[in-house]
C-alpha cells in the first residue's frame, strides 16, 4: 500500500448525532489534496452517515464472522454500513477489555480478508519505557502481527504509535521521541522487506492537538496522526488536518 499522509480522529465513546451532522456540513467545503481524513466513530452512527468528505472507520471488530457473541460487530457488518477502515490494538482495548497480541492478530487478520484497512495500534507505557524494555516490547506486539498476517498483511494495514503514557494525558511525545520509535518501526519491517517498510503509513497519537501537529507531521517518519480528544472538535480536528497538508 502507498504511504499516505492520514488525519484519523478516534472519536473513543464520545459524540452524538448532532456531533456527526456538524462534522458532516464541517467538511463539506474542504479539498485537501495530501491528506485524507478519516473519522472512527462509535458503530452505531456509522450508518448514519452519508456522502461524507472524510472517510469512515471503526473503532473496534470483532475476530470472529457470526454466531454468539453479544455486542460485538463483524468485519462484514462494518463494510455494510461504508466503513473502509478500522482501529485494532488500541491501549485501551488492550488494558480495559483485555484484548492480547494473539486476539489483535486474528481481527487484524479478520479485517484484512474483507478488505477493511486496519489502523494497527502499538505502544509503550511509561514503566515499560522506563525501564529500557521499549523497543522489545514493540517488537513483540508487532511480530505477534507478522506471525498471524505476514509482512504482506502489514502492507494492508497502517501503523499508530501512541505511547500510553501520551494518551488523553496532554503530555504529547516530543516530534524527537516519536520520530525515534516511527523510525524504529520502519527499520524493523526492513528486515522482512523494505518497500513494504518504506511504503507503510505510520501514524503518531496521543494528545496530537493543533499546536503540536505540525512539527509532529514534519518528522521524516510521521505520516500523519490518530487524534482522539482534538478529533471531537471541528475546528481544531480541521486545523490537524491542515498541518498534514
Ligand atoms: O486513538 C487516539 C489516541 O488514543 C489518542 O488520544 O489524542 O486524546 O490523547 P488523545
Amino acid at each position: 500500500m502507498d504511504r499516505k499522509m492520514i488525519v484519523a480522529g478516534n472519536w473513543k465513546l464520545n459524540g452524538d448525532r448532532f456531533l456527526v451532522q456538524d462534522f458532516l456540513t464541517g467538511f463539506a467545503d474542504t479539498s485537501f489534496t495530501k491528506v485524507s481524513p478519516i473519522l472512527c466513530l462509535p458503530s452505531v452512527y456509522l450508518a448514519t452517515v452519508q456522502d461524507a468528505n472524510f472517510a469512515l472507520g471503526a473503532q473496534n471488530v470483532s475476530e470472529h464472522t457470526s454466531g454468539a457473541f453479544t455486542g460485538e460487530s463483524s468485519v462484514a457488518m462494518l463494510k455494510d454500513v461504508n466503513a473502509e477502515y478500522v482501529i485494532i490494538g488500541h491501549s485501551e482495548r488492550r488494558e480495559l477489555y483485555k484484548e492480547s497480541n494473539q486476539v489483535i492478530a486474528k481481527k487484524l487478520s479478520a479485517a484484512i480478508d474483507a478488505g477493511l484497512t486496519p489502523i494497527f495500534c502499538v505502544g509503550e507505557s511509561l514503566e515499560t519505557r522506563e525501564s529500557g524494555a521499549m523497543f522489545d516490547f514493540l517488537t513483540d506486539q508487532l511480530l505477534s502481527a507478522i506471525t498471524e498476517i505476514g509482512i504482506a498483511g502489514i502492507d494492508k494495514c497502517i501503523i499508530a504509535y501512541e505511547p500510553i503514557w501520551a494518551i488523553g494525558t496532554g503530555l504529547t511525545a516530543t516530534p524527537a521521541q516519536a520520530q525515534e520509535v516511527h523510525s524504529f518501526i520502519r527499520e524493523f519491517l526492513a528486515e522482512y522487506d523494505t518497500d513494504i517498510a518504506t511504503n507503510t503509513t505510520i501514524l503518531y497519537g496521543g494528545s496530537v492537538n493543533a499546536a503540536s501537529a505540525p512539527e509532529l507531521f514534519a518528522q521524516q517518519d510521521i505520516d500523519g496522526g490518530l487524534v482522539g480528544g482534538a478529533s471531537l472538535k471541528l475546528k481544531e480536528f480541521l486545523e490537524i488536518c491542515q498541518a498534514a497538508e
